[in-house]
């Protein structure tokens, strides 16, 4: 097991490691290698943490290893299940050699995500405790709803739901802001037994009609317009276009629920298809705010989320319901050592998992205050987070390193004229966060005082998946650190074999973990071959890794062809696609490339057809082509003319040498002597800087 890697000594130096007296002790500085920069919790903090010492974090994750099932039935026992999981906590086939691959948790087990996140709590006293703060857009804008208060809420829109018609098991297509009704929405599907399918509300009309062509939703649910900083956007128009998009694919969606947001725009001004589009505010306030709720079986399914992969066709991940919940709960609680005095918050979107499982269901489940907030994190300047923070006493921050970079840029001074005195454990996800802004994150956001969670994690595995337990070890900044309870992570080579000790590879898992992905929405197949097949026996994630001379995990970013653009996934085969369904454009290959505030830049080649000339209008126009087809999230940085791409005699474009000529690194170009026409190399060099 992963254990034989770790000597728990070494998690603390000297043992139990508290230096007295000493709020932490930053060793950086002096040191030559990063491996040896370590970050040590105070004394203080480790003695109030869930798990305070090494020691303890290797007992427990020995018996999570040795005994999963004892370790987790535990942990799931403390929700509520109608009826209890059958014979077998986990029953798995993760080995596509013994046939298909098949993960199960709980089993049998009937319960409901959305009772134990709100009627559980409140039966146990929260009831008017605040489940979700609310922080508009422009400061000054509001709300708050107790667990009691939201129960309602979500109860009157599961009663709509029902009654037009939606039952357990039919998708619903949710595309909305950081509103409140958000979460409300998700947790109405959730109680009814319906799956819903949260579309972020950054994605251009045609994503969204490729997604409610895939899951053919019983009813979209969106706002007719929302502020982002300054900009109004037009939300129910891209759901309109959406709409028809998909029509012209032969589904028709019945019924358009559209909240009224008149700070964005007025009920007039929006457009309106009578019959199909009702007003949130005219129906839900209608509704009895009890409703029963749908018991499903822990294996049935909670929601679908599509995220990209290396092809250009999205993938529709699909959790399930018992695992999932243990798992968002249980790692919500370890990672950012939750207390239920907290005020959390995550930056995250809704519309990406990060929103789903550490804005809505793992704090929810804990009975955590959770504040929304609906607008940009720099609006009206780089100082909105602190004042936020300061206004609720947010003591627990979850944020993306792009965030980070870009308030660093702006300077410490919006940050200092906050106190941040409630703070007390930051989070970082979505992509590997470089030492000096881990640095500026705990020195400058956090006063030296609060550990970080960097957390290594996808939409694919639910949960975290190697992570600091603040307060049990020292950190080193830049490493998400060691695996979450149950997570057995390998590094392999090449062929698939496991290396041990200090290495780097591939980075895979072993055996499954209750939050996992139990498979792509209508194509098990694709399922296996993407995950499974690359390493037989082993989940194959996509991402490289390094581990050190003390167990430590680094993450090297993604060794497929998707790209990490500030934290939002993208798959350059999607861009490719759009930037080729441009009339002039003949072919398309697009790569990452380092950038200063987001982590990865797009860079496109293009080729465009004969006799064409290259212009500026063109070169917008084929930007603006990818923020039409995507979301301007996905629009490219950088177009570079390609009057051919290097490509092998068989045809296929050779990307290294195109990543290597988008970061300039041109006396790296390696062999070329493959390449068809090696000619094309030095033209695209020359035209490197037009
Ligand atoms: C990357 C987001 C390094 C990684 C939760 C992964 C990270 C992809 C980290 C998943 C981290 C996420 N350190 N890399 N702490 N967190 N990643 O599905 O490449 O949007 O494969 O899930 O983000 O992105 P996804």
């Amino acid at each position: 097991s992963y254990l034989r890697h770790v000597d728990s000594r070494k998690l603390m130096p000297n043992g139990a490691g508290h230096i007295p007296h000493l709020k932490a002790v930053i060793l950086g500085e002096a040191l030559a290698s990063e491996e040896d920069d370590l970050v040590l919790p105070s004394k203080e903090f480790s003695d109030q943490a869930n798990v305070h010492s090494p020691e303890q974090y290797m007992e427990m994750y020995k018996r999570s290893i040795e005994d999963p099932d004892g370790f987790w039935s535990e942990i799931a026992s403390q929700f509520y299940w109608k009826q209890k999981w059958g014979e077998k906590v986990c029953d798995e086939n993760f080995d596509v050699r013994d046939g298909k691959i098949k993960i199960e948790w709980f089993k049998g087990g009937i319960t409901n995500v959305c009772y134990n996140c709100l009627d559980r709590n409140i039966e146990a006293g929260l009831g008017d405790k605040v489940a979700l703060y609310w922080e508009g857009n422009e400061p000054g804008l509001d709300g708050s709803l107790t667990y009691s208060q939201l129960l309602n809420q979500v109860c009157q829109v599961a009663n709509y739901l029902k009654d037009i018609g939606v039952k357990k098991g039919d998708a619903v297509i949710v595309y909305l802001p950081m509103i409140n009704e958000l979460p409300i929405t998700m947790l109405a599907c959730a109680r009814i037994g319906a799956v819903h399918s949260v579309v972020f509300a950054g994605f251009s009309a045609e994503s969204l009609a490729q997604r409610i062509t895939d899951c053919k939703p019983k009813a979209v649910i969106t706002c007719n317009a929302v502020r982002r900083g300054t900009k109004p956007i037009l939300l129910k128009d891209i759901v309109d276009a959406a709409i028809n998009d998909s029509a012209k694919d032969g589904v028709s969606v019945d019924v358009c629920l559209v909240y009224d947001n008149p700070v964005a725009l007025k009920r007039e001004d929006t457009k309106w298809t009578q019959g199909r589009d009702i007003w949130w505010q005219d129906v839900i306030p209608k509704y009895p705010s009890t409703c029963p709720v749908e018991w499903v079986d822990a294996e049935d399914p909670l929601f679908l989320l599509y995220t990209s992969g290396s092809t250009g066709k999205p993938k529709g991940v699909l959790h399930t319901t018992g695992g999932y919940m243990v798992y968002t709960a249980t790692t919500f609680k370890y990672a950012f050592d939750y207390k239920p005095s907290d005020i959390y918050w995550c930056t995250a979107d809704c519309g990406w998992i990060t929103g789903h499982s550490y804005v809505t269901y793992g704090p929810l489940l804990n009975g955590a205050t959770v504040l929304v907030y609906e607008g940009a994190p720099n609006y009206p300047d780089a100082g909105r987070c602190w004042d936020i923070v300061d206004k609720y006493k947010v003591s627990i921050f979850y944020t993306a390193p792009t965030l980070v970079r870009s308030l660093m840029r702006d300077g410490e001074a919006y940050v200092t004229r906050y106190s941040r005195k409630s703070l007390r454990v930051l989070g970082s996800v979505g992509e590997p966060i470089n030492p000096s802004a881990w640095r500026w994150f705990y020195n400058v956001v956090g006063d030296s005082r609060c550990p970080i969670s960097d957390t290594w994690w996808q939409t694919e595995t639910g949960g975290f998946m190697i992570t600091p337990l603040p307060g049990a070890w020292a950190q080193k900044p830049g490493s998400a650190t060691f695996p979450f309870f149950g997570i057995q992570p390998v590094i392999v080579d090449e062929k698939g074999v496991e290396i041990d000790g200090e290495c780097s590879g591939y980075l895979c898992i072993k055996k499954s973990w209750p939050g996992a992905f139990r498979t792509l929405y209508g194509d098990h197949e694709r399922y296996e071959t993407t995950y499974f097949k690359p390493f037989a026996g082993y989940y194959f994630s996509g991402d490289g890794c390094r581990r050190d001379k003390d167990g430590y995990h680094w993450l090297t970013g993604r060794v497929d062809d998707v790209i990490n653009v500030s934290g939002h996934r993208i798959g350059t085969a999607e861009v490719e696609s759009a930037l080729v369904s441009h009339p002039q454009c003949a072919e398309a290959a697009v790569v990452g490339v380092e950038h200063e505030v987001k982590g990865q830049g797009i860079y496109a080649f293009v080729t465009l057809v004969d006799s064409v000339p290259y212009s500026e209008d063109l070169r917008k126009d084929l930007i603006l082509t990818v923020r039409k087809q995507i979301g301007a999230f996905a629009a490219p940085d950088k177009i570079h003319w390609a009057p051919g791409l290097p490509k092998t005699r068989s045809g296929k474009i050779m990307r290294r040498i195109l990543r290597k000529i988008a970061a300039r690194q041109l006396d790296e170009l390696g062999d070329t002597s493959t390449l068809a026409d090696p000619n094309v190399v030095k033209q695209l060099i020359e035209l490197s800087d037009s």
